[in-house]
């Protein structure tokens, strides 16, 4: 059986990954796909026990660097867990964050040092990289207001304020011109159905042996 295929969902707080997610499931399935969405920190039973850890409690609970390392425990046991076991059987992964929101959030607006990320992306993540990256970019700001307005208690990282933000936005656009095989860059500030449309374009034109 012929590997599946797997494709990340990147960008800021708020830039809609999780609403776009869910519909690009929807119509993966439609074509008879089996479809794995799924999402970091977390996505199997220990990661997801790690993502409390993280997402929850104080701006400073954890440094830039254990926060690293929690995100690379977590991302080994959901890669060995559901990933490779998805794609081995031919399913199509899509996921909610993944290796390029530690460079961002703990790397480029953390202060991580990269060398620490990129030795860990390569011994944790091994061959299990991405064929299609979406890359949500919009004003850091408008993000922030629509994740303030969704809530919730995972508010950790909302709650470090605009300038990290707008760091994370330049450290995800970097990335995107760094790697433009991977990566799609889709405007996040268009309307709901605009967004999902130019989702769809990308995955089609990046990934057309799914046809
Ligand atoms: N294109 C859009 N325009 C306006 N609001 C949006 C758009 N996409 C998502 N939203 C809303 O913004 C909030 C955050 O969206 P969400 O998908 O949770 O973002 P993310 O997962 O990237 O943090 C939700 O309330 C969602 O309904
Ligand atoms: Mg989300």
């Amino acid at each position: 059986m012929t590997r599946g295929r797997f494709i990340t969902f990147e960008g800021g707080e708020g830039a809609g990954k999780s609403t776009q997610l869910r519909r690009l499931a929807a119509r993966l399935e439609g074509q008879g796909r089996e479809v794995v969405a799924t999402r970091e920190p977390g996505g199997s039973p220990g990661a997801e026990s790690i993502r409390d850890l993280v997402l929850r409690g104080s701006a400073d609970r954890w440094s830039p660097v254990t926060e690293t390392l929690l995100m690379y425990a977590a991302r080994r046991d959901h890669i060995e867990r559901v990933i490779r076991p998805a794609l081995a059987r031919g399913a199509w992964v899509i996921c909610d964050r993944f290796a390029d929101s530690t460079r961002a959030y703990q790397g480029a607006a953390g202060g991580t040092d990269p060398g620490l990320i990129s030795a860990l992306e390569s011994f944790i993540v091994e061959d299990t990289r991405p064929d299609l990256t979406l890359m949500f970019d919009l004003p850091a700001e408008v993000g922030l207001a629509r994740a303030e307005a969704r809530a919730g208690s995972e508010m950790r990282f909302e709650s470090k304020g605009l300038a990290f933000h707008q760091r994370l936005r330049k450290a995800f656009q970097t990335i995107a011109a760094a790697e433009p095989d991977r990566c799609a860059t889709i405007d996040a500030a268009a309307s709901i159905e605009a967004v999902e449309a130019a989702v769809w374009a990308a995955v089609e034109a990046r990934l057309p042996a799914h046809a």
